[in-house]
């Protein structure tokens, strides 16, 4: 259901790619009306094939002030929880957007295929491995598309990374270093979600890990993971002095605080690869170093940046031998479009045009199961306090 203005606005997401067919409108709800359901939002409201139906939220009212917000006009939202949203046949549901915190990611997305119904599911997949596969496994039975959040996929210059290592000027990757984070950036937007076990499960590992982890990994078309030596701590987010609550006026953050603020992992990949990755919500340090990764005949440095955010602010540089000598080539970056379609806008458009015309997920879970055993390997290996080998069951 869009409004005259929004319209507008899309013209820029068609421009850069072929005209939408809205004679058929896909019918879409939300579950989950928080923070990140507002991205989604706004961009159905781009869409000129999509109408919002329903929407539903566990805390009572919330997904009704919600789409009033958005000004969006005759969606269903009396509804407990997902399951009451689902079990409504009334409503024809095409499609579903999953913006519930990660502990709910498995269940809401498991019954939404059940109930035959395509589900874009916010990244991380989920919390554990077991959920991953029981994700995977519904998602074969119905047929659907299912496909994970990870917009900065779609970035020019992230897809960049991938088109090198594509290219084979590489040569053989062996060695992988990735990660990032931030110095003081422990996120509480609207509350404590991504703090608490019960709704977050995991923390800075997996809120911006995945992305770190996604941003090389889709590079080198997702290794298997084989083993994982695994370490997390939670040093500020247990500690009512971090400056992020004193000024925020919320010292008693910490707690609550149950999952971890720093991770660090050595994942051994299929093809003889390393790979060594660290994340970090808060550290003493501006950054935990730039991502590379080496190869026989190149090795790539991807500036370290705030990659949960899509992009980084300084080019890419590759580091070879040309006729003997030790050459730099420097990828310029490709500027970014002040008017084109958002990151968001991209990711909402390739999903419902996977639903539409029946091709595959933009971001498959086959690949981002690698991606949740290596979080998942992480917070296990920590808490065993040794290597752990990954083993994923067929599906
Ligand atoms: N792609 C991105 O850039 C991006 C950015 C921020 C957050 N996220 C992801 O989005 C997810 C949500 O984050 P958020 O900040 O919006 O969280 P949030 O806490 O603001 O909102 C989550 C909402 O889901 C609701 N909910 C939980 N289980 C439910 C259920 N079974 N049925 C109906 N409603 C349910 C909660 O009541 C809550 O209102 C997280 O997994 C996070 O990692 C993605």
């Amino acid at each position: 259901m869009a409004k005259a203005g929004d319209l507008d606005a899309f013209k820029s997401v068609q421009a850069e790619g072929p005209a939408v067919d809205a004679s058929k409108k896909m019918r879409v709800g939300i579950i989950g009306t928080g923070w990140i359901a507002e991205a989604h939002i706004k961009s159905y409201m781009k869409m000129p094939d999509v109408e919002i139906v329903a929407g539903a939220d566990l805390i009572p009212g919330k997904a009704k002030a919600f789409f009033e917000r958005f000004g969006v006009e005759g969606v269903k939202t009396d509804y407990k929880d997902h399951k009451e949203m689902l079990a409504d046949k009334s409503l024809k549901l095409d499609a579903v957007s999953v913006c519930t915190y990660n502990r709910t990611h498995a269940v809401c997305t498991i019954d939404s295929l059940n109930a035959g119904i395509h589900v874009l599911l916010e990244k991380p997949m989920c919390v554990t491995l077991d959920e991953a596969v029981e994700i995977m496994k519904a998602e074969k039975k119905s047929g659907k598309v299912l496909s994970i959040g990870f917009q900065p996929r779609l970035d020019d210059n992230m897809q960049m990374i991938r088109k090198i290592v594509q290219s084979g000027e590489l040569g053989k990757v062996y060695y992988i270093q990735t990660g990032g984070g931030r110095r003081r950036g422990i996120p509480f937007p609207y509350g404590t979600t991504f703090l608490e076990d019960k709704t977050a499960g995991l923390g800075a590992l997996a809120d911006i890990g995945c992305y770190s982890l996604d941003c090389v990994l889709n590079a080198l078309d997702y290794p298997k993971p084989l083993t994982v030596t695994g370490y997390k701590s939670a040093y500020f987010g247990k500690d009512p002095n971090y400056s992020g609550y004193v000024k925020a006026g919320h010292p008693e953050y910490a707690k609550v605080f149950g999952v971890d603020d720093f991770a660090a992992g050595f994942i051994r990949l299929e093809g003889d690869i390393i790979l060594d990755f660290r994340i970090a919500w808060a550290m003493n340090l501006d950054t935990s170093g730039d991502s590379i990764i080496m190869g026989t005949k190149g090795s790539l440095r991807i500036p370290s940046t705030e990659c949960w955010n899509g992009t980084f602010d300084k080019p890419l540089k590759i580091y070879h031998e040309v006729a003997g000598n030790q050459v730099e080539t420097v990828i310029p970056l490709i500027p970014t479009n002040p008017n084109g379609p958002s990151l968001f806008d991209k990711k909402i458009r390739t999903f419902l045009d996977a639903c539409k015309n029946g091709t595959p997920a933009p971001v498959p879970s086959s690949q981002i199961i690698y991606n949740q055993a290596i979080l998942d390997g992480i917070a296990r290996s920590s808490d065993l306090g040794h290597e752990i080998e990954i083993n994923i069951p067929e599906i």
